[in-house]
């Protein structure tokens, strides 16, 4: 399929005013994210588990290329096991902000609109893990080689533009101007976000508000617009809007709080990335943040292994860890995730009580309880 096939069929999704949605084809894979702690993620998926074939049966079966190289390159990448948890809020957030068909018959139903919003969502992510493991040169992701790796940076970079200029196509099919504008906002606040990252290497200078405000250009943002894209869809007032994107903002500061903590906390094996990593590269990242708050001799012994290059060596980095396991880094920056988490919590107060709005809870507890 050309660039121009893939536009047509997201055109003939868009065009379609009927809000039935197809089944999905034969052999579309169910998503089931690894159960990681005692939640159950076929429960939290229940309400949108329809619309979830869609999306993956999108992202497996439909990005293909003209190119049998290219098509295989994009069907390997979204069959490496991703979570899915962007496309996964976006659908349940657009499924929980529903109008009531009393209120409006028009916009009371999923419709493939919202199937397009979750896959755009996704696209996105994924283009930007590939420039992403350039830019960090990470070896593995989801423990298998990088595209970079396996080819290298000038394939991997334009293996991300030609996902992002899918996700383009996605965007004009949804029409909506407030949408595009909200993409457009996320791309750049994606850059932002990793060029503040980028300058505060090394730097002992970081405080948590830069390391918020990173968090939130890299990762929240775009969380948030999948979380209230569906809302803007729906024809719902400002306050539902307002609030799905605080929960998305929220959720999505939580998330990071936590991909941080994994990389002092959690393994290899689970993660498919190097512990200790983040630290090696010069990021300080929220345990550390609280160890260097403390202004003693624990932070003083830590603010020396990083300014003195010794986190670059495997003894060093190893210190530097248990100091923030020992000394309340991890237990705060927990403390502090679990706070993101309880304001997105909040934040679902305006929605009527549904499966989706108990979903979208839910996904708080299984983003503070991952493991990989
Ligand atoms: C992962 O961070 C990276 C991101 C969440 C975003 C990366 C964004 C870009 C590279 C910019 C994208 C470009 C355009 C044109 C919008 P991480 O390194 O902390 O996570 P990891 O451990 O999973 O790699
Ligand atoms: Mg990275």
């Amino acid at each position: 399929m050309t660039t121009a096939d893939a536009g047509q069929r997201s055109s003939d999704l868009a065009s379609d005013k009927s809000n039935e949605i197809d089944k999905p084809a034969q052999g579309a894979q169910a998503v089931s994210p690894a159960n990681q702690s005692n939640l159950d993620m076929n429960a939290i998926i229940e309400p949108v588990a329809h619309e979830m074939k869609l999306v993956e049966e999108w992202l497996t079966t439909n990005l293909i290329d003209d190119s049998a190289f290219v098509g295989d390159l994009l069907k390997q990448l979204f069959m490496s096991g991703g979570k899915r948890i962007r496309p996964l809020v976006s659908l349940l957030a657009s499924k929980a902000s529903l109008q009531d068909e009393s209120v409006d018959p028009h916009h009371c139903k999923m419709s493939r609109l919202h199937i397009i919003l979750a896959v755009l969502t996704e696209l996105i992510h994924s283009a930007s893990l590939v420039h992403d493991d350039v830019i960090d040169k990470a070896d593995t992701r989801r423990g298998k080689a990088t595209v970079n790796k396996r080819f290298n940076d000038k394939m991997a970079v334009l293996l991300g533009d030609l996902l992002f200029a899918q996700a383009s196509i996605c965007l004009a099919r949804i029409m909506n101007p407030n949408i595009v504008g909200v993409y457009g906002q996320v791309l750049g606040d994606l850059c932002s976000g990793e060029i503040s990252q980028m300058r505060q290497q090394f730097s002992l200078k970081v405080d948590f508000d830069a390391y918020i405000q990173k968090s939130i250009g890299k990762t929240a943002s775009l969380i948030a617009a999948g979380a209230h894209c569906g809302a803007i869809l729906n024809a719902r007032d400002n306050l539902v809007v307002q609030s799905l994107k605080d929960y998305g903002l929220n959720l999505g500061i939580c998330f990071q709080i936590v991909d941080d903590l994994l990389d002092v906390t959690g393994s290899a094996a689970s993660t498919g990335k190097p512990v200790g990593g983040d630290l090696k590269n010069g990021l300080i990242t929220a345990p550390g943040l609280y160890i260097l708050e403390r202004q003693d001799d624990i932070s003083s012994r830590f603010a020396e292994l990083i300014q003195k290059g010794k986190i670059e060596e495997e003894e060093g980095l190893q210190e530097a860890i248990a100091i923030m396991k020992d000394y309340g880094g991890v237990e705060q920056a927990e403390r502090l995730a679990q706070s993101y988490g309880e304001k997105a919590r909040q934040s679902l107060a305006v929605l009527a009580d549904s499966p989706a709005r108990q979903s979208l809870s839910d996904i708080i507890d299984y983003v503070l309880l991952r493991k990989s």
